[in-house]
């Protein structure tokens, strides 16, 4: 079938490589020229695994890229709509890309079409865009609006995305939703999985996946739900860290005793420095607005938010707890992405907390292995960039690790210490064992637990970011 893909950006570039695979020509379309030219190039503009050989699989083949959106809608049957919706300052998904991608989209309607929304966007979104067309001219009879929200998380998108647990499909008529059936056919019927040359499969793929049939509205609304959803697991897991850290308990043996409950489930239970990235914090806050704008006052997203910013000031409380002053002190930092497995700096904590230390005077050598140059980008004073986890500890006064990247949960404990100048570590991750760390000779704080220390002796209990006896 020929597809469409409109902004290759992290959702549209993985989507139309992952279309490709699965047997489709694709036009994948973008207004930035450098990306375009990069992309032809041969250029992998984001790092996401698996995306360079599904792009060299089909570039020029059943991939190729275009600025010129009218003439790929008319050349495609089905079009995904995948640019950006940011928040606005009050919070609600700013739809400019969406409703100007609509209106281009209008001239390019010869033959019936099937438009669909994969950007994440607020209920109601597809009528909207259903609206904006018909204003533009196109023949009613000859397009449907649907959605297909798009569950990928970044780091492991590729897998993500051919290997889900469903394909909601979201669609009004049962025209549109054959031909969105016909698109994911290959994943749906299993086929894809046969091949021996399809992805490899991850742990716990349920195969085939299962494929969920809505109206437009309710994949509009699952996709929101979904994502508040599981930031309000992260924040809620963050809380009780916070009551651990208060009574001497253990966030991971609680986590464990709750998440072993199959009706909880032990994932996105990961207590840490808070939620970010591109999605988390934007679609808490989009869903918290139209809620509120269709006359439903959801404060338990205010709460979810509330905690999610309160734990990166905990973070910052503990560093000051280890090292008293902040002014002056060279602090060796590990991990700047949002989170492990991406180059994505967009709302990351780790990046906040970064910022905020070099607002307080202290002196940063990060390290992060996909992450520095995006960085680099945003902040340059105060900040040096390391090449590996180990020059970034040479001679600092504590090492703070922020992002969960597998290679920082495996690191050289006894090389860690020769080269910190204090062995302090703390950890925002909480990828190592308290007391490993202290029989290694470190001084460990980490999130929900208490800190151990080299002389075996339970720590002071921290009580309010302030240490207790
Ligand atoms: C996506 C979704 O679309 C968003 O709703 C979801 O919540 C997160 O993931 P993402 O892929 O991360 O966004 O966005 P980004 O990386 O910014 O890519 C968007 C692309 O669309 C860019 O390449 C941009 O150049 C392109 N674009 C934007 C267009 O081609 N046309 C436009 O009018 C606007
Ligand atoms: C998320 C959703 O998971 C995905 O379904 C949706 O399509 C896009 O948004 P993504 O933002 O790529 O994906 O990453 P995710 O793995 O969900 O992590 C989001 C943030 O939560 C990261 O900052 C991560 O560090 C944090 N997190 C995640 C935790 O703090 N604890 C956890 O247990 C899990």
């Amino acid at each position: 079938m020929q597809i469409a893909v409109v902004g290759s950006g992290y959702v549209g570039l993985v989507a139309g490589a992952c279309f490709a695979d699965i047997g489709h020509q694709v036009i994948l379309v973008d207004n930035d020229q450098q990306k375009l030219a990069a992309l032809r190039n041969g250029q992998v503009p984001i790092h996401e695994k698996f995306l360079p050989e599904l792009l060299d699989r089909h570039r020029g083949c059943r991939l190729t890229f275009s600025d010129d959106l009218k003439e790929a809608v008319s050349l495609s049957s089905v079009i995904f709509v995948a640019v950006g919706t940011p928040p606005t300052e009050s919070g609600e998904a700013d739809l400019s890309y969406v409703e100007s991608v609509a209106r281009q989209i209008s001239g390019g309607i010869t033959s019936y079409k099937v438009i669909v929304e994969k950007s994440t966007v607020p209920v109601y979104t597809s009528d909207w865009v259903r609206k904006i067309i018909l204003r533009n001219g196109a023949d009613p009879e000859l397009f449907d609006v649907t959605s297909n929200p798009e569950f990928l998380r970044e780091g492991t998108a590729v897998t993500d995305f051919l290997f889900p647990d469903r394909i909601v499909l979201g669609c009004d008529s049962e025209r549109a939703a054959e031909t969105l059936r016909e698109v994911y056919a290959p994943l749906g019927n299993g086929s894809y999985y046969e091949r021996g040359d399809s992805i490899p499969q991850p742990d716990r793929a349920s195969i085939p996946p299962l494929v969920i049939a809505t109206s437009t509205k309710s994949a509009e609304l699952i996709k929101h739900a979904s994502n508040a959803f599981l930031a309000m697991k992260i924040s809620f897991i963050n809380a009780v860290a916070s009551v651990c850290e208060a009574v001497g308990a253990d966030v991971n043996q609680v986590v464990h005793g709750v998440g072993t409950d199959s009706r909880i489930g032990r994932r996105f239970l990961n207590p840490g420095i808070g939620y970010g990235g591109s999605c988390f914090p934007k679609d808490v806050m989009a869903f918290r607005a139209v809620a509120r704008e269709c006359g439903y006052d959801f404060r338990l997203l205010d709460e979810v938010m509330r905690i999610n910013e309160d734990q990166r000031q905990r973070f910052l409380r503990k560093v000051q707890n280890a090292l008293w002053t902040l002014r002056g002190k060279n602090l060796g930092v590990l991990g700047l992405a949002f989170k492990g497995g991406t180059d994505d700096i967009r709302e990351s904590p780790a990046l906040f907390v970064v910022k905020s230390l070099l607002q307080a005077g202290s002196r940063v050598t990060a390290y992060d292995p996909a992450a520095m140059d995006r960085t680099q980008e945003v902040i340059s004073c105060g900040i040096e960039f390391a090449s590996s986890p180990y020059e970034a500890a040479r001679g600092a006064d504590a090492l703070l690790i922020l992002t969960e990247w597998e290679e920082f949960a495996n690191l050289d404990l006894n090389r860690l210490q020769q080269e910190l100048k204090y062995p302090i570590i703390v950890d925002g991750r909480n990828l190592y064992d308290p007391e490993v760390m202290a029989a290694q000779g470190f001084t460990y704080y980490s999130v929900g637990r208490a800190a151990s220390h080299p002389d075996g002796v339970p720590t002071a209990v921290l009580k309010n970011g302030r240490k207790a006896s």
